[in-house]
């Protein structure tokens, strides 16, 4: 194994190694990857475009949206970027890398053609038959009286999906056929995410528990990243709406080392050897959500790139260099490569303003973020702050905060998240007090 040496960085004229680096995005897992980015030293400089007050203690924040794709490639530019690293899904769907590359620089992301494993539900499913992965059956329909005669034939339970990107909402787990039919009226005929609506794909139903797998693909090898279990619903015990995850946690017992390598086998390696068979190879983070069933893992949706907030705990475990690793991936020298990791528990407590995920109250002011961060184990992430020129932080979005904590054992690294929340004062904030919870209950 040649580990982190295969990476050679360029050299500056006087014979110095740099690495100049720009990260996209604005949340939680952007600043995960700047925490870790900034612990290299290979790093000369960091950007991040927009960031947050959390991102500009450990990068410099420009303000270019992550759609600007112009004002973007035109700082890289500029700014003489080695590496872009865009965090969300949203310009990865639209093409950054693409645009990237089409001004000579390195972007760490997969093309527009590749991200339609995210982008497109149809696509996904397509990718998963021809490839042999286990996932749910499933039927496209464009005609929503079509759609409705098969949900009357196949009964509940069933699940709806709008067939494009409808940010995390365009899936219904319908447990009666009214729900369902009532889904395919919003999303078809009422087009409640726009043109993300012109097709459903409607599935069979699966059962157990959902894990989220991730790997560093480099267009022809995967490298295992590991595995975290998110808290999609809002509320304690899992209830209330769907959100982008109000915590997580990994390792997950419920997904051992021995299956998790066998789902690696069947749900990454042969997307990534198909997406390479159709002259679309697949580089970035490639983040398969998987239902573990009765029957195995199988394989409910790709996401291609790093989950929030599972990207917040799987980097608190990561011991090598993250840098290096993103740029052989670039580089496609994966195959040479390997990752270390702690061998430590990591716990995620998301806290949010109160609404979220409906309508969060913006600008409710947050203190105690230093006391916070003090607890041993502790990295206090920013996902939707903002900063007054004096320096207070205020709530600027949904999900506002993501307090981080490694530990021993899942138990204690949930205590120490726990207890870095109980020192942030902010009334206005909420969160779940029952992170990890089917990994730490009773057998
Ligand atoms: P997706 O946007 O595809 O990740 O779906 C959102 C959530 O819906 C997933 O995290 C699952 O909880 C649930 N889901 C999606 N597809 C299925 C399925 N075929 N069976 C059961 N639950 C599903
Ligand atoms: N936490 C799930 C996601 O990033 O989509």
């Amino acid at each position: 194994m040649v580990g982190n040496l295969c990476y050679t960085p360029r050299l500056e004229p006087e014979g110095i190694f740099r690495m100049r680096v720009l990260v996209v995005g604005s949340g939680a897992r952007e600043h995960a990857l700047c925490w870790s980015l900034a612990a290299s030293p290979l790093l000369t400089q960091l950007w991040c475009a927009p960031g947050n007050p959390g991102i500009a203690s450990v990068a410099t924040c420009v303000p270019i949206g992550a759609m600007d794709f112009p004002a973007l490639v035109a700082f890289a530019q500029d700014n003489e970027i080695d590496l872009v690293v865009p965090g969300p899904e949203a310009p990865l769907v639209a093409g950054l890398t693409d645009a990237m590359e089409a001004a000579s620089i390195s972007c760490f992301g997969p093309s527009m053609a590749a991200a339609q494993l995210e982008g497109s539900k149809t696509f996904t499913k397509e990718i998963a038959d021809a490839a042999g992965i286990p996932t749910a059956k499933w039927e496209r329909f464009e005609d929503a009286e079509a759609a409705r005669a098969f949900v009357r034939r196949r009964g509940a339970p069933i699940v709806v999906k709008a067939d494009g990107l409808a940010a995390g909402k365009g899936v219904v787990v319908a447990s009666t056929e009214a729900e369902a039919l009532a889904a395919i009226d919003s999303i078809m005929d009422a087009r409640i995410f726009g043109d993300s609506g012109a097709a459903v794909v409607i599935e069979e139903c699966l059962v157990g528990e959902e894990v989220s797998l991730f790997a560093l693909c480099d267009g022809e090898t995967a490298l295992l990243l590991g595995s975290a279990q998110d808290h999609k619903r809002v509320g304690d015990g899992d209830t209330g709406p769907n959100t982008g995850g109000m915590g997580c946690y990994s390792p997950v017992p419920a997904f051992p080392p021995s299956l998790e390598h066998a789902a690696f086998e069947r749900t990454i390696r042969p997307a990534l050897a198909e997406m390479a068979r159709r002259g679309t190879p697949f580089r970035g983070f490639l983040f398969a959500g998987l239902m573990l069933t009765a029957d195995g893992p199988k394989l409910i949706e790709y996401n291609t790139r790093f989950g929030d907030p599972e990207c917040e705990v799987l980097l608190m475990k990561l011991k090598s260099d993250l840098l290096p690793a993103l740029q052989a991936a670039c580089d496609g020298e994966l195959r040479d490569f390997d990752l270390r990791w702690n061998d430590t528990a990591a716990v995620c407590v998301v806290m949010a303003a109160r609404g979220y995920p409906d309508a969060p109250e913006r600008g409710s002011v947050i203190r105690g973020l230093e006391k916070a961060a003090a607890v041993p184990g502790v990295t206090v992430f920013h996902a939707g702050t903002m900063a007054d020129a004096d320096g207070t932080i205020r709530a600027a979005g949904g999900r506002v905060l993501a307090v981080t904590a490694t530990g021993a054992t899942i138990a204690e690294a949930r205590d120490s998240a726990y207890k870095a929340v109980g020192a942030i004062d902010w009334p206005e904030g909420f969160c779940r007090s029952d992170i990890g919870w089917r990994a730490l209950r009773p057998a």
